[in-house]
């Protein structure tokens, strides 16, 4: 995944990008959204003012639809984002309902007064607690109160006016026109509200959901759905579901690998991968590492009790190791959304920065860089093997830094997740055949593990079985698909860690293999040796 203007420049740039996405081994490109937005602030590009205009510095409709048709003969599917919960307040619907129509007030959530409001607000939480307070906004121009989930220039769509659904799905069969073949449903948990809940996850947000798949059934019936619902993990099962969203981001697996990288223990990590992995046929996650978005620690409190964690406390222990407050952290992270009433706070920072190859650079720790290089392909290979499509962010591939330049730009000053969405760098592309740097190791890694995942089916294998193993900083699972069998056993420790040939035997199932990254034999008779934060994947 990337922005189009910060990886390429433009539309047509992304073409010419072809070659090192090819290097990648990359079949599905995710590029943020890139639709008319407000000027000076869009979140991102998720205020949207048209879905059927691009942001002008990017290119027009015609040169997206150029791209999309280069990607697809090179092999290549574009995912999109569908954006359905808001539209920015400078959308067509938002300016007629700024001028006092009735017919596009409706599309809306409106309140007179702000008494109206309270009794939504007791239930409801706050997204971005550090930037303002409170789900609604007062607009002068209409003399309303605005329903605001997120930005107070994002308006939540209301979607018990039917009008809105069937404005939408033309836009979704607008997009699939275009040439997308992935939608990715953005903050699918927000669009039903209803008095007296949270107005999250609820059960008219399915329906809803269902019938733009219907939709997409009749109408363009190629066009897949990827469910973002960054929530309680039984929340998150519920829209993966070929009536509604077919893929779904992993963001349990995503925060606790980076549990697992602090605790140096992938104990509760093995504990939900056995616990919530399996998905039905059909069905797939989408496995990842970093994304645009903060980490918020997602795992299921009673996932963490049945070892003995409390929930509350880990949080914040793991807040204080990200942001780099935590004595002998590796990590340099940025704090995110700090709420006061809650304690509750998120993490931003890129892969790199957070998995310690910042800190280990910039105070000459050459043990740690090494480490750190192993630990963030340790992460990238989980999100690689666990059943799914992996999702490499970006900038990754070159191990990129944070990118603390953001803070002078005042757009961006109060959102600390550009932190995390860095340029594209020249001098790191250059490196990248180079294993002598850290960017050309990581490359050459990424680009490996690709290739073995294309040249070997058993990796389109969406279930795992986890292999539990006396050491809490191990985590080995296995899949199999006609008669192979791949394992991969990783070590979350900063020390070497030696598995005994009982364990090993029983881990590689009785089965002799080799790495499938190094072509190394591994016997079963023998010890299993991994280096600090190493990984072996064995196919047998
Ligand atoms: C999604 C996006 C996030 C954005 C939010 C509001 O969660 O990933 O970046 O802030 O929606 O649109
Ligand atoms: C919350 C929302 C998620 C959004 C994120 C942005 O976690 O649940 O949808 O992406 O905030 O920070």
């Amino acid at each position: 995944m990337a922005y189009v203007d910060r990886f390429a420049g433009t539309f047509r740039g992304l073409e010419a990008r072809i070659p090192y996405l090819k290097e990648l081994g990359i079949t599905y490109l995710h590029l943020m959204p890139f639709f008319l937005a407000p000027e000076k602030e869009s979140d991102g590009g998720y205020a949207v003012s048209s879905y059927r205009d691009t942001n002008p510095a990017l290119g027009s409709m015609a040169d997206l639809e150029h791209t999309a048709e280069v990607f697809e003969k090179n092999g290549v599917g574009l995912v999109a984002d569908f954006v359905f919960n808001h539209t920015s307040d400078e959308h067509a619907w938002a300016k007629a309902a700024q001028k006092g129509q009735a017919e596009f007030q409706d599309y809306y959530w409106m309140f007179d007064d702000q008494a109206d409001t309270l009794p939504w607000q007791a239930n409801l939480r706050d997204i971005f607690p550090e930037t303002r307070k409170g789900s609604f906004t007062w607009r002068p121009d209409v003399k309303k109160w605005v329903w605001t989930t997120f930005n107070s220039f994002q308006w939540d769509l209301n979607y018990r006016n039917p009008a809105v659904f069937a404005a939408m799905a033309g836009e979704l069969t607008g997009l699939a026109n275009r040439g997308i073949s992935i939608l990715r449903l953005d903050a699918v948990a927000f669009v039903w509200k209803q008095l007296g809940t949270n107005c999250e996850n609820l059960p008219q947000a399915h329906t809803i959901i269902r019938a733009f798949q219907s939709v997409a059934r009749l109408a363009c019936p190629s066009l897949l759905f990827k469910s973002e619902a960054i929530v309680h993990p039984d929340d998150i099962a519920k829209y993966i579901d070929l009536r509604e969203c077919q893929l779904s981001y992993n963001p349990l697996l995503m925060a606790e690998l980076w549990e697992a990288a602090a605790t140096k223990n992938a104990s509760l990590l093995a504990h939900s991968m056995a616990k919530r992995h399996a998905l039905s046929p059909g069905n797939a996650w989408i496995n990842y590492v970093r994304c645009h978005d903060d980490i918020g620690w997602t795992f299921a409190d009673e996932d963490a009790a049945e070892l003995g964690i409390n929930g509350y406390d880990h949080r914040q222990f793991l807040n204080r190791f990200y942001t780099g407050e935590f004595p002998g952290t590796f990590s340099r992270g940025v704090s995110f959304q700090y709420n006061p009433i809650t304690g509750d706070r998120r993490i931003c920072g890129s892969a790199a920065s957070l998995a310690g190859l910042e800190r280990a650079r910039v105070e000459h720790l050459k043990d740690d860089l090494e480490t750190a290089v192993k630990r963030l392909l340790l992460l990238y290979t989980v999100a690689y093997t666990a059943g799914g499509i992996p999702l490499l962010y970006l900038g990754d591939e070159v191990a990129v830094e944070n990118w603390y330049a953001y803070e002078k730009d005042p757009a961006m000053a109060s959102d600390s997740r550009w932190v995390h969405r860095p340029l594209w760098s020249d001098e790191l592309a250059a490196q990248r055949h180079d294993g002598k740097t850290v960017a050309g190791r990581v490359f050459e890694a990424l680009s490996l593990l690709a290739r073995v995942r294309r040249e070997n089916p058993v990796f389109g294998v969406q279930a795992v079985s986890v292999v539990p193993t006396p050491f809490p900083s191990v985590l080995a699972y296995a899949k199999e698909l006609k008669g192979r069998r791949m394992t991969l056993v990783g070590n979350f420790a900063d020390h070497p860690v030696s598995l005994d040939t009982d364990t090993t035997a029983r881990v590689l199932a009785g089965k002799p293999g080799k790495d499938l990254l190094t072509g190394r034999a591994y016997p079963i008779d023998k010890k299993l040796d991994l280096a600090a934060c190493g990984v072996v994947l064995v196919l047998s």
